[in-house]
């Protein structure tokens, strides 16, 4: 087979590549390993910045999302038994998120992408990317396929093939694994609050999200090591509760059947630079934020935008200039983001060496952000997003 790009991966990053390059007259094929069913039934990410949404509205693919995306203007930061509000959309500049599960993203781009005749192959598993050092690079599937290209894009996940596909001398990489996890419900119950909650408990982190106004997330922090078993439903209410409960006991929790329940490790993780040869990573390929900063999502989303502008400029006139500029244009917001993560995480998580100096760090910390409109500011501008060029 021969194609433009060959795209590995079918998560939000690889789905919305081929939707843009379609858009910009550029054929691609992309190969997922896994069946269409189950990347649609994944559930992962949750929050949309401004800016993901904008160019899901501007690409055509965003009626649903416009429909059932709850539009969010504020969060709440919760922590010695109070809740303080964050007007997000006040402090930066009237910008707001929006909540849309990621899976609904990816079956609507799915489903734009075979509408307009493209090319998906699901249980299509890359196994090796040959001749990234020449024009013509290989991708080498499991069944013994080759699919042939101008350029690569690697959008196969943290766990995928394209990473290790460039030499290990040829990428620098920078990580940090946090001595916690999340641990993940979807329930039938309506959401206890119009706004996510991100609680710092002396027991341990606790957010209150959703998916409609039928379905609530919530996420609990555990052990690294945790396995799901050892949390019974009765137990994970009880714990949601506990950490969630404000000193006036005015906040009720609404309980409900979890039907979806799940553990994520947390961490950071950079490998650069974000091209080898003919091979672009983007998204979680390239990166991984700890999921406190609501990123992951939208930094693939950004990744991509700076791709797709780079291989139109390639494809159409021969011009690499932006296909050399890729990665340092992506890195600057990865780092960026990188740092509110990693921010977020370690003033609202407990921390392993909970110590008493650090204790009451965090705490000062947490009182300086609601407290300062400067602090409060750069929280939110982080959190809704900052726009491509500002970064
Ligand atoms: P992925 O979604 O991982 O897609 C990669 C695809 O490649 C997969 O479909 C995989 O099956 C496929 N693949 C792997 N190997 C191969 C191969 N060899 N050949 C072919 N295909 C292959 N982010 C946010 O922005 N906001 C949030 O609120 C948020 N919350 C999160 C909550 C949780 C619990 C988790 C786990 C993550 C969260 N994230 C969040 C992160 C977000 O889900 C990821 O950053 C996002 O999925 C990255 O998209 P991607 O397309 O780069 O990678
Ligand atoms: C989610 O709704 O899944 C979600 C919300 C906020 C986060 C992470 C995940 O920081």
């Amino acid at each position: 087979m021969r194609t433009q790009v060959g795209i590995v991966g079918a998560g939000p990053a690889g789905l919305l590549l081929s939707h843009l390059l379609q858009r910009a007259g550029i054929e691609s094929v992309v190969l997922e390993a896994r069946t269409r069913e189950y990347v649609e039934h994944r559930v992962r990410a949750g929050v949309l910045e401004q800016g993901t949404v904008d160019v899901l509205t501007e690409t055509g693919v965003a009626d649903r999302l416009h429909r059932e995306g709850m539009v969010h203007r504020g969060l709440e930061l919760r922590f010695g038994g109070r809740g303080h509000r964050i007007a997000l959309s006040e402090l930066a500049g009237g910008r707001a998120i929006t909540v849309y599960g990621q899976q609904e993203v990816v079956k609507d781009l799915i489903a734009a992408r075979l509408a307009a005749g493209g090319e998906l192959r699901f249980e299509a598993g890359a196994e090796a990317i040959e001749g990234l050092d020449g024009d013509r690079p290989v991708v080498r599937l499991a069944s013994g396929e080759e699919v042939r290209c101008a350029v690569v894009a690697g959008c196969d996940g943290f766990h995928g093939v394209s990473r290790g596909a460039v030499p290990d001398e040829a990428l620098t990489v920078y990580e940090r694994v946090y001595p916690f996890a999340w641990l993940g419900i979807l329930a039938r119950a309506a959401p206890s609050s119009e706004e996510l909650i991100y609680t710092h408990h002396d027991r341990g982190f606790a957010l209150h999200s959703m998916r409609s106004p039928e379905v609530t997330r919530l996420y609990l922090q555990v052990a690294p090591d945790e396995e799901v078993e050892a949390w019974p439903d009765e137990r994970i209410w009880e714990e949601l509760q506990t950490r969630m409960a404000t000193a006036d006991g005015g906040f009720l929790l609404n309980e409900g059947e979890i039907f979806e329940k799940g553990i994520a490790p947390m961490r950071s993780f950079v490998a650069e630079p974000m091209r080898h040869g003919r091979l672009f990573l983007a998204g979680d390929a390239a990166h991984i934020v700890p999921a406190t900063g609501a990123k992951g999502l939208n930094l693939a989303v950004a990744d991509v935008r700076v791709l797709a502008r780079g291989l139109r400029a390639f494809f159409e006139r021969g011009d690499e200039q932006e296909l050399d500029a890729y990665s340092e244009r992506c890195l600057r917001r990865v780092w960026r983001v990188q740092h509110f993560s990693w921010w977020m995480t370690q003033m609202l998580h407990r921390l392993d060496v909970h110590d008493p100096f650090e204790a009451r760090l965090q705490r000062s910390q947490l009182e300086y952000v609601v407290r300062s409109e400067a602090a409060a500011r750069t929280l939110a501008e982080n959190y809704v997003g900052l726009e491509l060029e500002d970064v």
